[in-house]
């Protein structure tokens, strides 16, 4: 009979403690520690170092000269999918770990599963969430189908590997790691001890083997993966799958990558069969309607590392209540809130007894600065109510005495604007040396400060 006692474990480090603390003293996060079951007969450290003795034989024991090792042995596997490829870096890499995460219903076991049924090379996937049954019906509605593809309905790490060793498939996933349960720790699955070693069993497997594991884990209400920060260090690769319940594309982020940048994000749209990747994402959130509506303008941003076009649309109008109400979806609104004071105090326009909503279009969020412009041109449009002419788009960060200031990969941003069939992009005129303006069909007009984008838009209308 075991021996159960109680320890404490940080999970952001993972630090044993005997007695709970406010503050865990090795990597001092607040309120980390949580309690845990462990149990004292040691059948996880023998089996443990029984491992760790088999792989000292396998590793060799000699420290080797940067320069005498072979580089090129990486080799990627490419896949259908062009979105996923390009978040990875250019295809799978075989033996790494990638993870998955993910609000629940946002779409990450329709992602995998349609990369299990759209490849033709071996697939086995593993899940604790949904029977064989279910998993069948979403193959079903995203009408793909692939005879390499197994199914594995089961949360032991020890049988799970088992098969997987028996099927020697080219990727393996596993839907989800809060599920998995080893047999080496005695807690229930989800607490941080078994997510840690069913993960490190995955990462020894993935490199022994050389199959590539993907695995699925859920998110937190404040949007972290589940479980130990460790998590996160054990694997390969993080992507994040994001996206408003409510619209339909989603947005995959990479936000750690061994194999490649993390500056590349890709864009579905999830339809009735499944998700499809989004080739021309600015089409996506580009006004819908025939008319031009005061309030609406047109931004020039990037995401990533893509550039993409998309609809700002304020409204302005005449505060009921004592105090006006603001609300920004898709924008920081301490920075709407900013952007108001400066028109308020620069310019002279009064917002102060006004309602103020924003909306960017689609339902995306943005962080990128050179918004701003945009921004201000909508709240201008709709406080005037003027609107701003078909074709024009705006490219700009404002800063807190109405200047516009510069803006990153400007030439790409206008490329892209070009390509779509803007006839006009208001830029900072800090920002035009060296873009050969010549090549691009869409006139660019530089600016200085607020001031000078309402004389260009709107006086003289
Ligand atoms: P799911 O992949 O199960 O999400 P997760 O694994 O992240 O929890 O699917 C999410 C949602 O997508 C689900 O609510 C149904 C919807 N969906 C579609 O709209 N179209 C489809 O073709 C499929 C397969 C799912
Ligand atoms: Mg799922």
């Amino acid at each position: 009979m075991s021996k159960s006692k109680v320890v404490f474990i940080c999970n952001s480090c993972g630090f044993h403690s005997p007695k709970w603390e406010g503050k865990c003293p090795q990597c001092e996060t607040w309120n980390s520690l949580e309690e845990t079951q462990v149990f004292k007969e040691n059948k996880s450290q023998s089996a443990r170092s029984a491992i760790i003795h088999k792989e000292d034989k396998l590793v060799p024991n000699k420290a080797i000269l940067i320069s005498d090792v072979q580089t090129g042995k990486t080799s990627r596997i490419p896949i259908f999918d062009p979105e996923l490829s390009r978040v990875l870096g250019g295809g799978i890499v075989a033996g790494s770990v990638i993870l998955v995460g993910g609000q629940p219903g946002i779409g990450k076991s329709t992602l995998l599963l349609q990369l299990a049924l759209q490849n033709k090379f071996k697939i086995f996937y593993v899940s604790g969430e949904e029977s064989e049954e279910q998993i069948k019906l979403r193959a079903d509605r995203i009408k793909a189908e692939s005879d390499k593809c197994y199914l594995y309905t089961n949360v032991n790490t020890d049988q799970i590997l088992s098969q997987a060793r028996k099927i020697n498939p080219t990727v393996m996933i596993i839907d989800s790691i809060q599920t998995l349960t080893s047999p080496l720790v005695d807690s229930i699955p989800g607490t941080i001890s078994q997510i840690r070693e069913c993960a490190y069993e995955l990462q020894r497997f993935a490199k022994e083997s050389g199959i590539c594991v993907f695995i699925i884990g859920h998110i937190t209400k404040d949007g972290n993966i589940a479980g130990p920060k460790i998590l996160e260090h054990i694997v390969d690769t993080v992507l994040q799958f994001e996206g408003d319940q409510n619209h339909m594309f989603r947005v995959l982020r990479t936000t750690k990558n061994r194999f490649g940048s993390t500056d590349e994000i890709g864009i579905y749209e999830m339809g009735t069969a499944g998700l499809i990747p989004v080739t021309n994402p600015s089409e996506l959130f580009l006004r819908q309607g025939d008319s031009v509506l005061s309030g609406s303008a047109i931004a020039a941003t990037i995401e990533g590392l893509r550039p993409l076009l998309i609809e700002v649309q304020a409204l302005v109008s005449t505060a009921i209540y004592g105090t006006p109400q603001r609300s920004a979806t898709g924008y920081d609104l301490r920075r709407m809130a900013m952007l108001l004071a400066v028109l308020e105090k620069r310019c002279g326009f009064a917002f102060g007894h006004n309602d103020v909503f924003l909306n960017l279009a689609g339902g995306i969020k943005i962080n990128d600065p050179s918004i701003d412009l945009s921004i201000v041109a909508a709240l201008i449009s709709s406080l005037e109510d003027t609107t701003i002419e078909d074709g024009i788009c705006f490219c700009g960060e404002v800063g807190l005495s109405g200047e516009i200031r510069s803006v990153n990969r400007l030439e790409q941003r206008i490329q892209e604007a070009d390509r779509m069939g803007f006839k006009e992009m208001y830029v900072s005129k800090f920002n035009i040396k060296g873009i050969p303006f010549e090549k691009y069909n869409i006139n660019i007009t530089p600016i200085g400060k607020v001031e000078d984008l309402y004389e260009l838009l709107f006086a003289n209308v």
